[in-house]
């Protein structure tokens, strides 16, 4: 078992720079499906997610390769399409990375067909999948589950209008995806507006796909009858920017976050400055630094533009140090308090009732092991590591190097005690 060793007690300081969201590089990746020929997406983020994803595509016929830059934590990623792809993943693949379900628009729009595995539950909550597949019945698609795959056929899809329950990312982005090809127009109501939605309509776009709206909650697209390869950049990772400056915050330290985005951010930044941050602009970037205690600032998940739920774990980590008490509401995934339990192993004042936390800060944590049950719970808990008395474990940190590519070593450059330990199972 690999472990992350964190002693407490500096001020995180200095530079780190952000290579692309993996929450838009999966996407992408899915999305070069879309066409024959080689596709080049660069600044994606050296992570074990990506892998599997490249090990999806290759299972259905694709040539992957990825070369990582000397700096930053990513790489270009080429993935060379067949004309004829498979149609087939495997629950061995969706059962380690749910975004492996992103393949389904794509293939069913392709191809005509797909099989796809059901992911199933985890460790944030039950994640239902009814959006993407009543959409896509919606563009025309027939679906049936059987033996634990997702099995769509259509021989061909028409634009039609979707109206989404909730304005899901997961279903936003395979329906895009689908309706990209269909014939005549879609309209998607109640749609995601992240930032990686906006990304995978920019890539679409430039591989000729016809799409207006994104970044709003109707997007529009007219179907073509194909589209072409592209070489595409990644949108920097806003959710790993977001966990920087929180950790800047934590530790009273000052950094610069190159590459982040601050419009991305908005609302975070806004409750770091309530904390009493200073947070700063640049033109490439972003600063953010802390004198003395933070104070509590109440925090509401939301969809985009509304405070990320992948910062919930850190906002939660934040408020057990702050002065007084803070109301942190989730209100995205249903089970996304269950770390909690780990954060009050060390030492956090924290009671959960339902969706709501109350969060009394504390001077200082108190070192323990505590364990990753997620790849953000996982980050919450070595930024609370950093303010702890002692030297603090966090066990099962193969989740945290699913979404943080370099995580050790971008924590030491900013002057982290933190090591990486193997420990007996
Ligand atoms: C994506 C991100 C995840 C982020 C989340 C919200 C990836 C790989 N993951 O997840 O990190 O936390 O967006 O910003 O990109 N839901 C349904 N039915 C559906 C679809 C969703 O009930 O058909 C529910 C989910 O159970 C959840 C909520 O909607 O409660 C949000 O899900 P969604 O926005 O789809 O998140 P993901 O795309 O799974």
């Amino acid at each position: 078992m690999e472990c992350f060793e964190v002693t407490g007690g500096t001020a995180l300081t200095g530079r780190v720079r952000v290579t692309g969201a993996k929450n838009s590089a999966l996407k992408l990746m899915a999305a070069a499906l879309l066409a024959a020929g080689r596709t080049t997406i660069d600044e994606v983020p050296d992570i074990l997610d990506v892998a599997i994803m490249s090990e999806v595509l290759r299972r259905l016929g694709c040539d992957v390769t990825y070369e990582r830059h000397a700096v930053g934590g990513g790489g270009r990623l080429v993935v060379d399409v067949p004309d004829r792809p498979g149609t087939e993943t495997d629950y061995d693949l969706v059962r380690r990375m749910r975004a492996s379900i992103s393949v389904l628009g794509p293939l069913v729009a392709r191809c005509g067909s797909a099989r796809v595995a059901l992911p199933g539950g985890d460790a944030i909550g039950s994640r239902g999948l009814d959006m993407h597949i009543s959409g896509l019945e919606r563009l025309g698609a027939t679906i049936e589950s059987e033996h634990g795959f997702l099995v769509a056929t259509a021989p061909r899809l028409e634009g039609t209008s979707i109206w989404l329950d909730f304005p899901s990312v997961g279903a936003t982005e395979n329906l895009v995806m689908a309706a990209v090809l269909a014939e005549g127009t879609t309209v998607i109501d109640n749609a995601a507006r992240e930032p990686e939605i906006v990304d995978l309509c920019a890539m679409l776009t430039a591989m000729g796909a016809q799409i207006d709206g994104a970044g709003t909650s109707t997007i529009t697209v007219d179907g073509v009858p194909g589209l072409q390869p592209v070489t595409y950049t990644t949108v920097p990772d806003r959710i790993v920017a977001g966990t920087w400056a929180i950790g800047a915050v934590m530790t009273r330290g000052d950094v610069v976050i190159e590459r982040a985005v601050a419009d991305h951010l908005t609302v975070a930044l806004a409750k770091l400055s309530d904390a009493g941050a200073q947070v700063e602009p640049l033109p490439d970037g972003l600063r953010v630094a802390m004198d003395g205690r933070p104070r509590g600032v109440d925090v509401v998940t939301l969809p985009y533009p509304g405070f990320p739920t992948d910062l919930q774990p850190m906002a939660v980590a934040l408020a057990a140090v702050s002065t007084g008490t803070a109301l942190i509401t989730e209100n995205v995934f249903e089970g996304r308090f269950m770390f909690v339990n780990e954060l009050v192993r060390l030492g956090a004042s924290v009671r959960t009732d339902g969706h709501h936390a109350v969060v009394r800060g504390r001077e200082r944590l108190s070192s323990a092991p505590v364990l990753a049950t997620d790849i953000r719970a996982g980050a919450g808990l070595v930024l609370a590591g950093l303010v702890s008395d002692g030297v603090t474990e966090v066990q099962d940190v193969h989740h945290v190097d699913r979404g943080y590519p370099d995580f050790v070593e971008q924590l030491r450059g900013l002057g982290a005690r933190i090591e990486r330990v193997q420990r007996p199972d």
